[in-house]
């Protein structure tokens, strides 16, 4: 019988794990941060300090004062339209220029910190960051919420990369192992475009985790995934009537780190008509708050039944696929576009913003080959 050694530690991650995808990472909730609030986060491996104007324009900038190095998240605040450091009282405005001393003389004219790309989609905030310093090539939409309960979010801390995460998203083959769905078909081929991928599969679940005896549920999932940091679940659930939608926002904060975010919401129901006779009997807000409350429940239960899985697994490329994986090949090749390639950076020429150059190891390669 062949006997082979252990073999040597070697990180086959390394690739994988040595780039942040270029993307939109979720840092937190807008109501965070309110009018006057300084908030620091943390983004591929780097603090950012997120405020908030008096008038409610918000701004992600680099922690670390340009003047002497003073950390904005640390006793900075809010004076009007611009944080002040809590050194000297140096003032910056939204877009990282200094405007004024703690003295009353001129600002230094150099005297800049680095802001970064940022947007409000879905009651979040957005940052981007650039795997080579590039500008934003792509963008999330906003979501209409008209009539639909306010969004329930859960963050849960992570070992893993948003690659692997997103992946969930195309694999097809575990959906009936990990999550026990069954009958699963696919109503719309995958779609891969440019900073977008979508798909469209049906199944049926347990009605309730873990009890397939008891009835299962057929659902219609419509997947959106705008980059590696922001994926939208449009779900369709006919024979209760239900339109909900779910969210995994997976943001690296540090070398195979992740900050999950799962968030669930569903349109309101006008009736209840459709639903058993027993329900319709309860207050429609009593029923609401009840449905996001389980509806959530079930979602974060599922979710959570991948994370044993992503904690000890490690990235293995090329996969060995086999017929029944879904497509996981395309998906990894659509992957591609946000790591550096031999070319530069896909997708965009490189430029300035975003929390570029941060990538968490200086062992080059490009990822997903
Ligand atoms: S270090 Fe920020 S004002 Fe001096
Ligand atoms: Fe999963």
């Amino acid at each position: 019988m062949e006997k082979r050694s252990l073999p040597l530690a070697a990180d086959h991650a390394a690739n994988l794990y040595a780039h942040v995808p270029s993307a939109w990472y979720v840092l937190g909730r807008s109501k965070e941060v309110r009018p006057g609030q300084v908030v620091t986060k943390r983004l591929a491996g780097k603090d950012v300090v997120l405020f908030r104007t008096q008038s409610g324009v918000l701004s992600a900038i680099d922690p670390y004062c340009a003047h002497m190095g003073a950390h904005l998240g640390h006793g900075g605040c809010v004076k009007g339209e611009t944080i002040e450091c809590p050194f000297h009282a140096f003032r910056f405005d939204v877009n990282g220029k200094c405007v004024a001393t703690g003295y009353g003389t001129p600002p230094p004219p150099r005297a800049k910190n680095t802001t970064y790309e940022l947007c409000e989609r879905h009651g979040q905030i957005l940052v981007w960051h650039g795997n080579a310093g590039e500008p934003s090539w792509f963008e999330v939409p906003e979501v209409d919420t008209t009539g639909w309960m306010e969004a329930a979010f859960e963050v849960a801390p992570l070992r893993g990369h948003p690659q692997e995460t997103s992946e969930n998203s195309v694999d097809m083959g575990h959906l009936p192992i990990v999550h026990g769905y069954a009958d699963i078909e696919i109503l719309r081929e995958l779609r891969c475009e440019p900073g977008y991928l979508s798909v469209k599969y049906a199944m049926t679940r347990p009605y309730i985790p873990g009890f397939a005896d008891l009835g299962r549920l057929y659902a219609e999932f419509f997947i959106h995934v705008y980059g590696l940091g922001y994926s939208r679940v449009e779900v369709w659930v006919p024979e209760v009537g239900l339109r909900s939608r779910h969210m995994v926002f997976a943001t690296p904060v540090e070398r195979e780190q992740l900050a999950l975010h799962m968030g669930f919401q569903f349109e309101k129901y006008k009736t209840l008509d459709r639903l058993p006779r027993a329900l319709r009997r309860i207050p429609m807000g009593l029923f609401h708050r009840a449905l996001l409350h389980a509806g959530m429940a079930s979602y974060v239960h599922d979710v959570k039944q991948d994370f044993h899985i992503w904690q000890n697994k490690r990235y293995v490329h090329p996969p060995q696929l086999a017929v029944g994986d879904g497509p996981v090949g395309a998906y990894r090749r659509w992957c591609k576009q946000f790591y550096p390639s031999v070319n530069g950076p896909a997708g965009a020429d490189v430029g300035s913003g975003g929390v570029g150059g941060s990538d968490l190891s200086n062992d080059g390669g490009a990822a997903a080959e």
